[in-house]
């Protein structure tokens, strides 16, 4: 199997202990100091990343096949050449560290989620041979490291094209892990806003979408109509203040041998230096990486770019560490910004400085390439399970490399902004790694049942969440909401699940004795009646409503005091929900209580997906959990 939209590290991430000294690590307990064997020269146990490994056989079984001189230039070593690792990993549990910024931009004190954590990172990816880079067998072997090791959550910003869960190995290894009680965080994946594009669906991970922070780096387009438009980027380098340069479509600066759309994209090798030099360049996004449009304006001589987002992309905008003076814009701006070329003979343009804005509204909203839902595998379960920020995050990075991970790129930078599942994943398993603190005797069902029920759906303008198109966004695009940290730790109820239930959803769908010995030694006898609609989810997901009215089960788990919750209900619109019995009443902490949930249809279905919402509330605690309904 390949993975090629995200590659990564998993990362074993260990919680503070309470023996930490004032300095903040203790000294490492007994039972890690087995795993500082790190690579062949050797770099020393450290008490902050206290193991780095690197799993290469299956990727080097396959290059040896395919391609023995890529499988010869392989440094085989835990090193990270490409940046994804180092950035990842500080997200989920880097220390303190002052005076961290992108060129200046975002300057303050850094930390991870987890900052007082020990990590571990398993490195199990390599440079792509036919798009192929991590596989199934060192995935597989880094899973298997990472649990004997005794990790206690894995953090695992990798992922390819949903597939069954006995072909997935992520899914698999993540069972193992889960069954060990280590809770396994994984991406959403970036082929969004495409319906049904979510990967690492499977319901025993924690999968995470990416949406932005109230934190932009913008400049800004002045055209010399006088309209300024508001743009994103981290350019490192600015154009002399308010002095306007000549505005030119990149398609207009065409090399001959190359067509108007390629050079409208600015791909290598297809603008005319004659035509270019000195010019701010209009270039299309799409094709190739947004930074080596910059390259290529530079190699045609341009001062400057205006990167325009095609229609697809809308008005997502990203603030990139371009190597020339940018500026990324909407796709209603960048119209203007044609529009303007086309009304004059001389049209000019400059660009301004970056500066950080802090508190933006609307904030957060979903980026428009997180993976959105429906789950293609198993549609009762609701994926991604939530979102975290995943836009322009500000974290460690490898001096192997420049910010933008090209070859021209030859800037070396101590931090770096990155955007993707990749990055709002490692936020969560920083989260959880807090949670295992507080409550170290909770199973990975519960603490995922805490961070889902307590996420929070409306933005900083107080409105249900957008997409980056502006349009109301779904639980197919958040899950159940926006993580709060704060919240989990005190969820009121938890759904609760176990290795069995993880093993009946299985038997539910179809696996026999052979598949289900891929995720259980042991053998697990498949109830003789089994309903998906009882699996013990934090949200619900009724994936065929049609005339006969559908009852779902569920158990909470009293993990707060005694206490009455009673429920309310969000319809979604044309489905009646009737929740039996209203009132749920816990005497004691671990109490467990079971309601049904019917649903109906109140009128003829759209034929298609509505949503809505149950809470239980003590009048302190808001458990609550997306309903999704597929209403035929
Ligand atoms: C084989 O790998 C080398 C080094 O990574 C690369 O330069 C070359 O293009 C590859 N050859 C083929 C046929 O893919
Ligand atoms: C970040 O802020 C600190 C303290 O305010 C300052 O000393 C430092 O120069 C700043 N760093 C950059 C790169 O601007
Ligand atoms: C056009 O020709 C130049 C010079 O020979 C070459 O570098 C470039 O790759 C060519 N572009 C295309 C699109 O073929
Ligand atoms: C896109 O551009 C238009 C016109 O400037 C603006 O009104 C709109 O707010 C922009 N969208 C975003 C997301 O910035
Ligand atoms: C936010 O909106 C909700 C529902 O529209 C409303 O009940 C609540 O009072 C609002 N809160 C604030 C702070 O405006
Ligand atoms: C179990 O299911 C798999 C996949 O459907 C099938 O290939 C296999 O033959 C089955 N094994 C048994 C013992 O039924």
């Amino acid at each position: 199997m390949c993975y090629v939209f995200f590659i990564g590290f998993v990362i074993g991430v260990w919680p503070e202990s309470k023996s930490f000294s004032d300095e903040g690590m203790g000294p490492i307990p007994s039972k890690w100091r087995g795993i500082c064997q790190l690579t062949k020269n050797g770099s020393r146990c450290n008490r902050k990343l206290i193991g780095a490994r690197y799993f290469s056989k299956g990727y080097l079984a396959y290059a040896s096949m395919v391609n023995s001189t890529a499988a010869k230039s392989i440094q085989p070593n835990a090193r990270d050449y490409a940046g994804h690792g180092s950035h990842t990993l500080s997200t989920a549990g880097g220390n303190f560290v002052p005076r961290a910024s992108a060129f200046g931009n975002g300057n303050g004190t850094a930390k991870g989620g987890s900052p007082k954590a020990r990590v571990a990172a398993y490195k199990v990816c390599w440079p792509p041979i036919n798009d192929n880079e991590c596989f199934d067998a060192d995935i597989l072997a880094a899973f298997e490291a990472a649990i004997s090791d005794g990790v206690d959550v894995l953090s695992v910003s990798l992922g390819g094209e949903a597939v069954e869960f006995f072909n997935d190995g992520i899914a698999i290894g993540s069972f193992h892990a889960v069954k060990k009680g280590i809770t396994v965080v994984s991406s959403a994946g970036n082929s969004g806003p495409t319906p049904g594009s979510v990967s690492n669906v499977a319901p025993w991970m924690l999968t995470v979408g990416a949406s932005t922070i109230d934190r932009e780096f913008s400049n800004y387009v002045a055209l010399g109509n006088k309209k300024h438009l508001k743009g994103a980027s981290l350019s490192s380098t600015g154009l002399p203040a308010e002095k306007f340069y000549p505005l030119m479509s990149a398609s207009d600066a065409k090399a001959t041998n190359a067509s108007a759309s390629e050079a409208q994209l600015c791909k290598p090798g297809t603008l005319d230096k004659k035509k270019a030099e000195g010019k701010i360049l209009v270039c299309v996004r799409g094709e190739n990486a947004r930074a080596n449009k910059g390259q290529q304006a530079i190699l045609a001589g341009a001062v400057g770019m205006i990167l325009v987002n095609d229609k697809l992309s809308g008005n997502e905008i990203i603030a990139d560490p371009h190597l020339l003076p940018a500026s990324h814009v909407n796709f209603s701006d960048g119209e203007s910004v044609f529009a303007y070329i086309k009304s004059t003979k001389i049209p000019m343009a400059y660009i301004t400085r970056v500066k950080t804005e802090l508190g933006t509204k609307p904030a957060p909203f979903m980026a428009s390439f997180s993976s959105r839902g429906p789950n293609p595998v198993e549609q009762s379960i609701l994926k991604p399970d939530i979102t975290a920020p995943g836009v322009s995050i500000i974290a460690a990075y490898t001096q192997a490399t420049g910010p933008t991970d090209g070859e021209f790129d030859t800037r070396r930078v101590p931090f770096n902004t990155e955007s993707g599942t990749s990055m709002s994943c490692p936020h969560v398993s920083g989260i959880v790694g807090l949670l295992k603190t507080l409550h170290p005797t909770w199973t990975p069902a519960a603490i995922k049942s805490a961070i889902m029920t307590t996420a929070r759906k409306r933005d900083n303008n107080n409105g249900t969440m957008l997409d980056s198109s502006k349009a109301r966004a779904t639980p197919f695009a958040y899950g159940a909401g926006h993580v709060q940290p704060n919240s989990a730790m005190d969820p009121g109820l938890v759904y609760d699940l176990t290795t069995d239930d993880y093993l009946n959803f299985l038997c539910a769908r179809g696996y026999n004795e052979t598949l289900l010995k891929v995720f259980s030694k042991e053998p697990h006898k498949c109830p003789k009646a089994y309903s998906l609609s009882d699996f013990n989810y934090p949200s619900i997901t009724v994936p065929n409503l049609r005339d006969t009215p559908v009852t779902v089960t569920r158990r909470v788990k009293n993990v707060g005091s005694p206490g009455t919750y009673v429920v309310r209900v969000k319809e979604p619109v044309g489905v009646s929900v009737t929740v039996k019995p209203g009132t749920l009443q816990f005497k004691s902490n671990g109490e467990e209580k079971k309601f049904k949930v019917v649903l109906k249809a109140k009128v003829q279905g759209p034929q298609d997906y509505v949503f809505g919402e149950l809470k239980w509330t003590d009048g302190k605690h808001n458990v609550r959990s997306p309903i999704v309904v597929m209403h035929y």
